[in-house]
């Protein structure tokens, strides 16, 4: 039973490998496999553990007979055709929790970096502009208590709420569709419609997963239904805000500032006019970039694989 893993992953996972005598073929360019080569690279083997960005579709599922599983080093599963992953069979592992706190950090960052323009004073500096100011210059606002609206309230997403609480005593509204009770007990959160999270929030996280329905959700009528002191922040999937639209909403002040982790599409192009808004932080999709969840993802992906292996069930696994 061998691997192809697609990106340079965590030491921690390849141990793992190494220890149940599993033998592995690592990608280690600094560039995309297409489809094809994905196809070529992998179809001799019997899993494929992937951080990459490409789709994972039919073509490659039908094309790579002897796979056994896909193993995602992410907690998004987006990128694979899940259908065609169920019809020939093949499980779909992921790697959820271990990430939830350092993506909710990135959030967090996020939120404080737009309410005070941190990255726009930052290039400032290095612009050579840190000049004569004036008290009423550059002025950010509190979070203190302001209103923080989640769309897509689950792990990722409580543990932003229990930060922003802790911090800036934030009031959380969210909208899911079902309750969250245990956030509802344990943070207070109100589940409220679409529109009243739109209309009610000031900082605005959507953290919910890419798929047809969440598409574009944040679009020019959602963002004309908020608050013009609000701040749009999305750490989920680009392809869940309408990036012109958003644009837009900045430049004619229909909104107040935004923060995104995510972009659509990604890598955003540097003549991108985003990133040249004072109110406005754009990272370049670093939701799990810590040691700490890269490592924890690298052992799942890992394990997701010997389970598949040993016909036991995966630790994670996203097929229905
Ligand atoms: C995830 O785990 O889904 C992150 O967004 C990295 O792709």
């Amino acid at each position: 039973m061998t691997v192809f893993i697609d990106r340079m992953i965590p030491q921690i996972g390849l141990d793992l490998l190494n220890e149940a005598g599993i033998t592995y073929e690592q990608h280690i360019d600094r560039r995309e496999l297409s489809t094809q080569e994905l196809i070529d690279r992998c179809s001799k083997h019997n899993a494929l553990i992937t951080a990459g960005w490409g789709p994972i579709n039919s073509e490659f599922i039908a094309a790579c007979k002897h796979l056994k599983i896909i193993s995602l080093h992410s907690v998004g599963y987006d990128r694979v055709d899940i259908k065609a992953a169920t019809k020939w069979g093949i499980p779909v592992g992921n790697t959820p929790d271990v990430l939830s706190e350092a993506t909710a950090d990135t959030a967090f960052l996020l939120m404080l970096a737009v309410s005070r323009k941190a990255l726009y004073l930052h290039k400032k500096i290095i612009k050579g502009e840190w000049g004569f100011s004036q008290p009423i210059d550059d002025l950010g606002f509190s979070l203190q208590g302001k209103t923080l609206g989640i769309f897509g309230l689950g792990n990722i997403g409580c543990e932003l709420a229990k930060k922003a609480k802790a911090a800036f005593n934030m009031p959380i509204i969210y909208h899911n569709r079902s309750h969250n009770k245990e956030a509802e007990r344990n943070l207070g959160a109100k589940r409220v419609s679409f529109d009243d999270l739109v209309s009610q929030s000031d900082v605005l996280v959507a953290f919910s997963s890419l798929t047809p329905e969440t598409k574009n959700k944040f679009n020019r009528d959602v963002f004309r239904k908020m608050k013009p002191s609000a701040i749009f922040i999305n750490p989920s999937r680009g392809g869940v805000h309408n990036e012109p639209d958003l644009i837009e909403a900045l430049q004619q002040g229909i909104i107040w500032g935004a923060g995104l982790d995510v972009t659509n599409p990604e890598p955003m192009q540097a003549d991108n006019p985003l990133l040249n808004m004072p109110n406005v932080a754009v990272f370049p999709h670093i939701g799990s970039n810590t040691v700490e969840a890269r490592n924890g993802m690298a052992s799942i992906a890992a394990k997701n694989v010997i389970a598949a292996f040993q016909g036991r069930p995966l630790l994670h696994i996203v097929n229905p």
